[in-house]
């Protein structure tokens, strides 16, 4: 572990400034792992489940959503994961609140920064800048645990085997980097987390509404279908107008893109 990592990092004070709102969390940085998801599952389901955020300058084997993966070389991305036992009255729009919260935290101005439904920040020209893995858990006494893993692009990844052009940080703010990202985003998604714990996705409506690169858009959707975005519901469930009449996406199983994006 390099001292000049570490330090640059502030791990001691992101770890005190989180600790209010999540007693006893603690952040970690490592040099290199496979998937800092994975860590942290697997230690929740061997029966430690305290609050943990997790940092990771290399991830050899990031994964992505729908068993995609994360590629990124050595502090070319922020890779990070934050952990803790989670039972909230409602799960539907978790990934999108998240979002919400992480594009507000990096670029307050909607019009640069948006929000692909479910759970990807995308630039406006198309270009995706981060993701979202929300995964669950269970530890040995049953409570159960969430693990959410986040992605963001701190210098353009390698362009092969990409599914959606990639946009980086530098895109938006050349002075932040990848500690100043995290301190940025660290304490509001801590806080989300707690507040959708209990109120679920409607109050961050809203905020997806502003920032929703999909509205009005012609998608097609995984399934085959076709149809035109119609922003999403209280519950995170994504409103497709189709032949047929408007359809509720709600299966994060299920890929949308826009027509543009597809094939
Ligand atoms: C996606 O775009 O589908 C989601 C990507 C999530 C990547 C992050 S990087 C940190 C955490 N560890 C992983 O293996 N994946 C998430």
């Amino acid at each position: 572990m390099s001292r000049t990592a570490t330090t640059a990092w502030e791990i001691d004070a992101l770890q005190a400034a989180l600790q209010p709102l999540a007693p006893g969390l603690r952040v970690e940085w490592v040099a290199s792992t496979g998937s800092t998801n994975t860590d942290l599952l697997e230690r929740m389901r061997m029966g430690d489940a305290r609050p943990v955020l997790r940092v990771a300058e290399d991830q050899r084997s990031g994964r992505g959503r729908l068993g995609r993966n994360w590629v990124s070389a050595p502090g070319a991305s922020l890779t990070f994961s934050l952990g803790l036992p989670y039972e909230p009255r409602q799960w539907s729009g978790l990934s999108l609140a998240i979002g919400a919260v992480l594009a507000d935290a990096i670029e307050p101005r909607p019009q640069r920064l948006q929000l692909k439904w479910p759970n990807d920040l995308w630039l406006s020209d198309g270009r995706k800048l981060a993701g979202i893995l929300v995964e669950t858990a269970t530890d040995t006494t049953g409570q159960r645990c969430l693990v959410v893993g986040i992605g963001l692009n701190l210098r353009p990844p390698p362009e092969q085997g990409l599914r959606t052009p990639a946009a980086c940080l530098q895109d938006i703010d050349p002075r932040l980097d990848g500690p100043a990202a995290l301190e940025r985003i660290a304490v509001p998604l801590v806080r989300t987390l707690l507040g959708f714990a209990e109120a679920g996705f409607a109050p961050f409506r809203a905020r997806f509404a502003q920032r929703d690169y999909l509205q009005g858009l012609a998608v097609t959707l995984g399934t085959g279908g076709q149809g035109t975005a119609r922003g999403v519901d209280d519950d995170g469930a994504l409103r497709v107008q189709t032949a047929q009449g408007v359809q509720r996406i709600t299966s994060s199983e299920v890929s949308v893109r826009p027509a543009a994006h597809a094939g």
